[in-house]
């Protein structure tokens, strides 16, 4: 079962954003998938890093788009994707580490910011990406 599932809330009502929100809510999922399945540490891994692979890309292109368009509450916004950049690489020391393994505890906490993030500060610049003809 999936741990997260997009439904339409989610939307931004900015493509482009959305494929790529829909592309995480999957990769959790994938994570998810792979710790039920009990996948060696390896695998595990490797999806993880993927995920933050992926999210730091996510967040930059939300940036570039923030910086473009001039938006208002760029600062408030980068500090927030700067701060889950941090807690997710403290997070792979300690995997790295063998300190720490990907449990509920780690997947909820992801569910948790993505849903969160987007359901508040992704959700308030819809208005200023789509005036500004952001697709
Ligand atoms: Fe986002
Ligand atoms: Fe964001």
């Amino acid at each position: 079962m999936s741990l997260i599932s997009w439904t339409d809330d989610f939307s931004v009502g900015v493509e482009s954003i959305d494929m790529q929100h829909k592309r995480l809510v999957e990769m959790i999922n994938a994570l998810n998938d792979a710790c039920a399945k009990g996948q060696v540490d390896e695998v595990i891994g490797k999806v993880f890093n993927n995920l933050a692979v992926y999210t730091k890309k996510h967040f930059e292109y939300e940036e570039t788009l923030f910086r473009e368009t001039g938006y208002r509450d760029e600062a408030a916004h980068k500090q927030q994707h700067a701060q889950l950049i941090e807690q997710v690489s403290a997070l792979k020391t300690k995997l790295d580490a063998g300190e720490q393994a990907i449990g509920d505890e780690v997947l909820a906490f992801l569910k948790k910011w993505l849903t969160e993030h987007i359901m508040k500060e992704d959700k308030a610049y819809s208005d200023h990406l789509i005036r500004n003809g952001i697709k």
